[in-house]
């Protein structure tokens, strides 16, 4: 059994308060590269990641997001100085849920290679957006793009949060 794996699984936490320093390149492609072998419907890979990691399309992301909150200046990404958006491309039927997938790996590699991480919601409202359809084409991607998910992505700047006991009768075996 790979128990360093199942610590991981079990250990990881949301992070919400961060470091202004930027992480290292390869502990991002660590975390990327994980996200690329999640599991996928009939393996189509039909998932888009886009790490932001420029100060201005970093503020750019905060303000759409916390625009769809109805407070454009919130933090909704609590000060990370990485946030990786997450797509799904207009092809592709398990779409969402292939989404969720790679997210869910990222946060797990995230907190293997000793990083903080968040997941995000609401990147659907962001590129729905005029302004979110015009960062897509800026950075040379469709604007037909639809969000799944976003991570915020980070040093912790924080102790590690304690989690909730698990739920009474999660799992049921028959
Ligand atoms: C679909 C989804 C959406 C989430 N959206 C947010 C969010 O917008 N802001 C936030 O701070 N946390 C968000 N989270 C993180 C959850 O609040 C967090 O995972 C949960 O409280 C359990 O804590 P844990 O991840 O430390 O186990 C989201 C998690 C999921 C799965």
């Amino acid at each position: 059994m790979k128990l360093e794996a199942l610590e991981v699984l079990k250990n990881r936490r949301a992070i919400r308060a961060y470091k202004a320093e930027q992480i290292k390149d390869e502990e991002l492609d660590a975390v990327l590269e994980a996200g690329t072998y999640a599991p996928t419907g009939v393996g189509k890979q039909g998932v888009q990641i886009v790490a932001v990691q420029s100060p201005e399309a970093v503020a750019a992301v905060n303000r759409l997001n916390g625009a769809v909150m109805g407070n454009p200046d919130a933090k909704p990404y609590y000060g990370a100085p990485t946030v990786v958006l997450v797509f799904e491309t207009e092809d592709c039927v398990t779409h969402t849920l292939d989404g969720a997938a790679v997210c869910t790996n990222m946060l797990n590699a995230a907190y293997a290679v000793g990083l903080g991480s968040c997941w995000i919601h609401r990147c659907k409202q962001m590129f729905e957006t005029e302004e979110g359809k015009a960062l897509l084409r800026e950075w040379g991607l469709p604007d037909t793009l639809v969000g799944v998910a976003s991570l915020a992505l980070g040093y912790p700047d924080c102790e590690h949060p304690t989690p909730k006991p698990r739920r009474e009768g999660y799992i049921v075996k028959v």
